[in-house]
């Protein structure tokens, strides 16, 4: 039996991950998978939920089950936390998953299950998983134009147009903010036309959001959701706490079916609880235990929302460096956009090749699409970053 499984294709950047693992050299820069890591190259535990796990080791006194859409206290804290005010709590079914990408998986199944011949649109470029996913469930699945590599920016027009193209019921998988990978984002305005865009054709928005917190501030990073959320009938939320609450290894997400017609919250719920029930029964609660403690705690909560904005700011203080230094260096406004990008990502728009020099001659670690970790930087590494993509860019 085994002798017949498939082989399949490396992740690219789970692969990345492993070659910088084996690389010997000691001035590696690791700018693959997205994880934030600090001035000395190190991901901490932010101090909040630290502080949560020394209070949870003391007070817990069970580990048995919870409940299989996972703690109400979880679900109501992270409701809140994307959702605010902007729709009822009677029209939102949630169940807390392995991650954010245990509620993607299961917001296709749930899309699935309610249509079996749903096509889902995906940005081109996505994140690489969200496609691999949709290929390992047979799910069919169409790229929409989003990115202009040569300047940086949306092809908002391109993404209508495709948009337009797409047929009544089908999903359209929008990244709530800092869009991984291009770290290109849409405006407010934009938000509203594709709103109109899927009132007009009929579309059902499933919304990612995993880095809610590190683009321009936790409410304004939600504005779009909210926006969405609250303007058509229905809506599928992914949400991961992941990287702002810097909990990846705990695997702590959510997934949210929202539904303006309130009657339809049971079925909805229904269906998410049997989701979980059929994919691992109960979800972890270690980590969604920790975000839901320091989200009610307002101590720990104003540690934490003090903690992210000084990630946040970090980041973007490395971008208007990079930018800034790859302005003197190239002599030209090219990589401009990286200061305008929002969130971990921006693409350099760089080719393959220069991504294998980079790595070869430089010891730098990129995705092979050009996506680089922004949040893997710091002070010291920008101007080594910068010289190296001057230098494989000389002529371009
Ligand atoms: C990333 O895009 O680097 C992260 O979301 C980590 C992952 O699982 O790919």
């Amino acid at each position: 039996m085994f002798s017949d499984l498939p082989t399949h294709p490396a992740d690219k950047i789970l692969a990345l991950m492993q070659i910088f693992r084996e690389d010997p050299r000691t001035d590696k820069i690791d700018l693959g998978v997205g994880v934030y890591k600090d001035a000395t190259g190190h991901t901490p535990i932010m101090r909040a939920i630290k502080a949560a796990e020394k209070q949870l080791w003391e007070v817990e006194d069970t580990k048995t089950y919870v409940a299989l859409a996972g703690a109400p206290e979880f679900n109501d804290a992270m409701v809140a936390l994307v959702l605010g005010d902007a729709v009822a709590r009677d029209k939102v079914a949630s169940i807390a998953t392995p991650g954010g990408t245990g509620a993607v998986r299961l917001g296709f199944d749930l899309a699935r299950m309610a249509n079996p011949d749903v096509t889902v649109w995906v940005s081109n470029p996505t994140w690489g998983n969200h496609v691999s996913i949709l290929n390992y469930l047979q799910i069919k699945n169409r790229p929409y134009r989003y990115f202009e590599p040569a300047t940086g920016t949306v092809d908002f027009d391109g993404m209508i147009a495709d948009l337009n193209g797409a047929a009544p019921g089908d999903v359209v998988l929008l990244h709530g903010c800092c869009h991984n990978p291009t770290g290109a984002n849409l405006t407010a305005d934009q938000w509203q036309a594709v709103i109109d865009t899927l009132l007009a054709k009929g579309l059902i928005p499933m919304i990612d959001i995993a880095y809610q917190g590190f683009g321009d501030g936790l409410e304004e990073d939600a504005a779009a959701v909210r926006l969405v959320a609250s303007s058509v009938p229905e809506t599928i939320i992914a949400a991961s706490c992941s990287k702002n609450f810097g909990v990846y290894r705990e695997r702590t997400g959510i997934l949210m079916a929202v539904a303006q017609d309130g009657g339809l919250k049971t079925l909805n719920q229904g269906n998410l609880n049997f989701l979980n029930r059929q994919t691992y029964s109960f979800p972890p609660d270690h980590g969604a235990r920790l975000v839901s403690m320091v989200l009610t705690d307002p101590a720990l909560r104003a540690d934490w929302e003090a903690e992210l904005e000084q990630v946040r700011t970090g980041m973007l203080d490395l971008r208007q460096q990079l930018a800034a230094e790859l302005q003197r260096l190239t002599n030209s406004d090219r990589f401009d956009f990286i200061g305008r990008h929002r969130g971990m990502f921006s693409m350099l728009g760089i080719t393959p090749a220069q991504v294998d020099t980079l790595r070869n001659d430089h010891g730098i670690y990129v995705i092979g699409d050009s996506r680089m970790n922004v949040a893997g930087l710091n002070a010291q590494t920008v101007p080594i970053l910068a010289a190296a993509v001057a230098k494989v860019t000389t002529g371009d």
